[in-house]
Formats: C-alpha cells, structure tokens, sequence
C-alpha cells in the first residue's frame, strides 16, 4: 500500500500551479444565472426589502441585461413584481396578454441580447394571497387547499402565453403534480417543441425564501394554507429523487434543487442517478446571510460567494442561480 511518506497530501499543495493543476472543480462566467425582478414603477422599485436585492423597471432591465451579457452571463431568470391593485385569488392577471410579464418579455426579446430569458412559471406573484396556485375552499376539515388540477390549467396556459411573448425557457417553481408534463404537452401541441422546460423539481418548503416574497409581495400567505401542502418536507431526501425521476420522464429538460447549501447532499445524489443537467439556486435568504455577515466583518464577501459556487459544482450541479451572478463572473473572469 502506497503511503506516509512516500506519499504526502501537502506535496501537490505547495503552488498555485500545482493546486490549479488537479483542481477538479471550475467556474466559469457562463455557470451562472441571474434572477432579476422586474417592476412597473418608482414606488415599486424604492421599496427597501432589506436583502439589497434589487428591482428593476423594464427599461433598467435592458442595462442590466447589457451589462450581464458583457460578463459572460448566459441566463437571466424573470420574476415579475405585480402592483397589489392587479392580484386576485386566482391570480388572474397572470393570463392577461399585457400583465408586466409579458410586456417585458416582448421588450426584451427584441433586443436580441445574447442570452436566454428564464422566466419562472407559477401564480404566486399574481394572487392576492401570495400562493403559488388557485386557493379552494374544500368546506369540510381540510379547510382551504391549493388546488392541483386547476392551477395545473392555469400553469399550461400561462407558459404558453410566455413562450409566445419570448421567453427562452420556462421554469415552473410551483410544486403542483403533474405541471411538467401537462405544460410540456401544450407546448409541443402548438409548436413550441424546442421549448426549454427547467423544473424547480426538488423545492423545499424552506424558510430561506423570507427576502424573495417580501421583493414579489407575496410574504403575507395570510395565514390560510400552508406552502408545506406542495413543497416538499425539508426532513425528506428520497421524496426529491422521486420528484426529480417524475420530471424527467414528463418532460424536463434541466431540473432545479432549490433551496442551495442546506441540499448540497440532494445535488449529489440526484446527480448520481439522473443525466439530467442540475440547477442549484442559492436563494434569497442564502444570499442575505452571506450579505449581512460581509456587512458586519465576519466574512469576506468574495470568498463566501465564490466557496458556495464551488460547493454546488463540487456537488454535482452544472449551473448555479445566484444573486450574486454579475460579482461572481466578474471575479470568475479575473
Ligand atoms: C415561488 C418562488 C419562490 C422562490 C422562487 N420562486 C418563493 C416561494 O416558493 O415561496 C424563492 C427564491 C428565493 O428565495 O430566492 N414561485
């Protein structure tokens, strides 16, 4: 058996070259996905969040589209901040051809930037209630419920009215069964057959989501359902391969592991067992730690950011979403 001291760990340790020589694990600009928030007015966009996350109105969309483009960035990830005065219990502003949305995606599209627009596909920046599907009263003991069907509905019509606006790819984040396969159906049904579907397929019901809700205005939930009746229990790793297996096989082409650090374990085995490329999104609440404790002097911001990529490569993932994407290429690229 080969070892101490014929062998020495430290030995290909002692450089820079020698480390980045057997380094199993890159970044590079392109690995990256920007979500960005895209707002219709002033107000909108002043709104403090705390998370210094920002939102942009279309045209400022536009710049940073630029800008992220002339960093390598590849992939922009949509979300639309929707006035409160538009929200229902049905989220139906969603399906309306001129709702915020689909304004920006026509904006955007035409500007030919070179990158794809990802835009997330579920109803909660639309309803009034801050939930991802449509809201049912079930009047027996099961009290108020998402329900999966209708929402499912909605879903399909709503991706195919944003694949017709431009989008690129379409990211259902919404946790309903069966939304994979119904919205790939309609897709290929009106020609949209090269339409990329990215799953957000293993969504945790987690606590790390607190900023992200707070920048869409859907943090009230009101108290009368709970998100843990369609995302999945964070005590489960097993149910996520299942989840990840069924998307698969309905039609995803990448699938997403949301949230990022606390579910490095599922990165790793769902990349064990699917060939399908893995999305990791460090979450909002995820960058808000790493933000405040920069802030405070406990971290150094650029190395946290750039262990947490590494991390989620090392992991098993091909790309990372994160709202740290422009710093993390620009370091990247340095
Ligand atoms: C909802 C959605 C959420 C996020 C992305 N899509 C929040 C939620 O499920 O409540 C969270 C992302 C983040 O925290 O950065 N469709």
């Amino acid at each position: 058996m080969t070892t101490f001291p014929a062998i020495r760990h430290r030995r290909l340790r002692t450089t820079p070259w020698l480390r980045d020589l057997v380094a199993e694990t890159h970044l590079a600009p392109s690995h990256f996905i920007l979500p960005l928030f895209i707002c219709e007015n002033e107000n909108a966009r002043t709104t403090q969040n705390g998370s210094g996350i920002k939102r942009y109105s279309i045209d400022e969309t536009k710049n940073v589209l630029e800008k992220a483009a002339n960093l390598g960035i590849k992939a922009v990830m949509l979300f639309p901040v929707i006035d409160p005065s538009l929200k229902d219990n049905q989220g139906s502003v969603a399906l309306h051809d001129d709702n915020l949305i689909m304004r920006a995606l026509r904006a955007l599209s035409l500007e030919n930037f070179p990158l794809s627009l990802c835009v997330d596909v579920a109803l909660d920046p639309y309803t009034s209630h801050g939930h991802d599907g449509i809201l049912k009263d079930t009047h027996s003991k099961s009290g108020m419920i998402i329900d999966n069907d209708q929402t499912v509905d909605t879903l399909k019509t709503l991706s195919l009215h944003l694949a017709a606006a431009g989008a690129d790819a379409l990211c259902p984040s919404d946790m309903m069964d069966g939304r994979i396969g119904a919205i790939r159906s309609i897709l290929e049904e009106n020609h949209f057959d090269h339409m990329v579907l990215i799953s957000y397929a293993a969504k945790y019901a987690s606590c790390f989501y607190g900023p992200f809700r707070n920048l869409v205005g859907a943090q009230g939930l009101k108290g009368i359902c709970d998100k843990k009746t369609y995302q999945m229990d964070v005590r489960n790793g097993k149910e996520a391969l299942s989840e990840i297996l069924f998307d698969r096989n309905e039609g995803a082409d990448m699938i997403i592991v949301k949230p990022g650090l606390p579910y490095l374990d599922i990165i790793a085995r769902a990349s064990d067992i699917v060939h399908t490329p893995i999305l990791a999104y460090h979450v909002s609440g995820e960058y808000a730690m790493i933000k405040t404790a920069a802030a405070q002097g406990l971290l150094d911001e650029k190395a946290a950011f750039l262990e947490t990529a590494i991390a989620f490569k090392r992991a098993g993932a091909q790309s990372i979403i994160s709202y740290a994407a422009m710093e993390l290429a620009e370091w990247v690229k340095s």
